[in-house]
């Protein structure tokens, strides 16, 4: 049987019919959040994500480019066409789900708190935070400022560009608490022992997916085909083991 013209309008103006033609997976990601996205040695965005889109470009037969975009800015790059998918550890949320489309999570974490030493035992969990006495810092734009901005509400927040901003804060002495997602969190404590304390029970529930545009069924459905191939196979297992266990 034939494919309908509205189905074969569809695949013509699919991002997927677009990457296959150009040869090349445009990816929007933002160095900085450990393990997913990062900066190695010579500079080149390394992680979780970036071995997950490597696989995916493999896998559809393209080459891929990552494209280091501001976090503030990366919905915005993805609807003006600047990458065709973002790839960085995006928490898909009802409010960012209304502008793009996210497929099956790929991993979830959830916000936990990295301490001042100073205030062990007087702090035991986020509730404890929220209190007009307490600055807490964060990401602009991240789920961490939302949580802190609706849990922590009593609080000072402090927003920075960056994670690796933010959780200085607290190494130095100017904010009482850094909060942000647990993967990053436990990285971050595991190399500034002493200076922080991991408060390490996750108090949201943050499915992490791949954002792309409305309206392209046939990239959705390869992708979220491809998640769960990978997860049967062994492959994501093994990027999971390297980045988190290695
Ligand atoms: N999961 C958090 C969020 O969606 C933080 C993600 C930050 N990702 C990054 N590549 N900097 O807001």
């Amino acid at each position: 049987t034939l494919a309908s013209a509205s189905d074969n309008a569809l695949w013509e103006k699919s991002t997927l019919n677009e990457i296959l033609n150009r040869g090349e997976l445009q990816v929007c990601a933002e160095a900085g959040y450990m393990p997913f996205d990062m900066r190695d040695k010579s500079g080149n965005i390394v992680g979780f994500d970036v071995d997950i889109a490597k696989s995916m470009a493999k896998a559809m037969g393209v080459k891929i480019d990552i494209r280091n975009t501001a976090w503030d800015g990366i919905i915005p790059a993805l609807l003006t066409a600047k990458c065709d998918i973002i790839i960085s550890g995006m928490t898909i949320t009802p409010e960012r789900n209304l502008k793009v489309n996210f497929t099956d999570p790929y991993i979830v974490v959830g916000q936990t708190i990295l301490l001042s030493p100073k205030l062990q035992g007087k702090v035991n969990s986020y509730r404890d935070l929220n209190d007009a006495k307490y600055t807490i810092a964060t990401k602009l734009g991240a789920t961490s400022d939302y949580a802190v901005k609706r849990y922590m509400s009593k609080a000072k927040l402090n927003l920075f560009e960056t994670e690796s901003e933010a959780a200085l804060e607290v190494v130095n002495g100017n904010a009482d608490a850094f909060v942000y997602d647990l993967p990053y969190n436990a990285i971050y404590a595991a190399q500034s022992k002493g200076k922080v304390l991991h408060l390490d029970e996750s108090f949201t529930f943050e499915p992490l997916g791949f954002a792309i545009r409305k309206g392209d069924p046939d990239f959705m459905n390869f992708l979220n085909n491809y998640l769960a191939q990978i997860k049967g196979d062994g492959t994501y297992d093994k990027i999971y083991q390297k980045w988190f266990e290695g």
